[in-house]
């Protein structure tokens, strides 16, 4: 429980100091935690998991409860207070020390990770709505870049919140938001297998769960059209 409030406390803080890239006001809950963790399943092979933007580690708790004994975890984080926060956890979390001879945390962007390892199970918490077009297809095409073959990939996003920031944007942001949802649309028409919704989180949250072709050239997926809009 001590934990869990001053995890909230630096979430809050990181959110009013980095709002960008820290995307939400409070770390995610329990059931949104589990369900993008929830493709971490036993396997024959030992695998390769990442996590993109860990924060305070909600979602890493969930995924470490399901690593196999062989499984090895990246977690990913830009912001130097969290990689902390995950590194401590990594040292003193019984539950967490338990596994840390098998995970990473490296305090660097998505988009500079060198992709010398393919992973079997990719886990984002990246807030994309908040990102310019160009950084989301960025992102977009190192996923598919670090993904193995038949890789699964899993993220969310607060429901209806294109729609909702679109109603009261101006124009130059609706059609930033209306790039990425046509990025977004078309990796879901490609490659989305499951989604779930889940009510029980401040704001509801929809999980996507993609299976990607490892190999491909990104490039080709994720290219922006100019979106239509029209308006003030
Ligand atoms: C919405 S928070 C999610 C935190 C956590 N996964 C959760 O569900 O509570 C987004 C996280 O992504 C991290 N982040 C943002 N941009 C990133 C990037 N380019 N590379 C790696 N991490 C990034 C932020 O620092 C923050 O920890």
């Amino acid at each position: 429980m001590r934990q869990r409030l001053t995890d909230y406390r630096l979430f809050w803080r990181e959110f009013r100091d980095t709002f960008h890239s820290t995307g939400a006001v409070l770390p995610s809950g329990r059931r949104l935690a589990r369900s993008l963790a929830s493709r971490v399943q036993a396997a024959d092979q030992p695998q390769k998991i990442l996590e993109v933007g860990p924060g305070t580690g909600p979602v890493t708790s969930q995924i470490i409860s399901r690593l196999g004994p062989d499984d090895h975890l990246d977690l990913v984080e830009l912001n130097e207070r969290f990689a902390d926060v995950l590194q401590d956890r990594l040292n003193s979390d019984p539950r967490w020390q338990a596994v840390a001879n098998r995970v990473r945390v490296l305090q660097i962007p998505i988009e500079e990770v060198e992709p010398d390892i393919r992973y079997d199970v990719i886990v984002s918490g990246l807030p994309l709505n908040n990102f310019s077009c160009e950084l989301v297809e960025q992102i977009l095409a190192q996923f598919h870049r670090l993904a193995a073959n038949q890789a699964s990939l899993s993220f969310f996003e607060y429901v209806a919140v294109r729609k909702a920031k679109s109603l009261v944007a101006k124009h130059a942001e609706r059609r930033r938001l209306a790039g990425i949802e046509q990025m977004l649309r078309r990796e879901f028409d490609s490659w989305e297998f499951d989604r779930q919704c889940v009510l029980a989180n401040v704001p509801p949250a929809w999980v996507h769960h993609l299976r990607l072709p490892g190999g491909m050239n990104p490039k080709q997926k994720t290219e922006v059209a100019e979106p239509a809009i029209t308006g003030p």
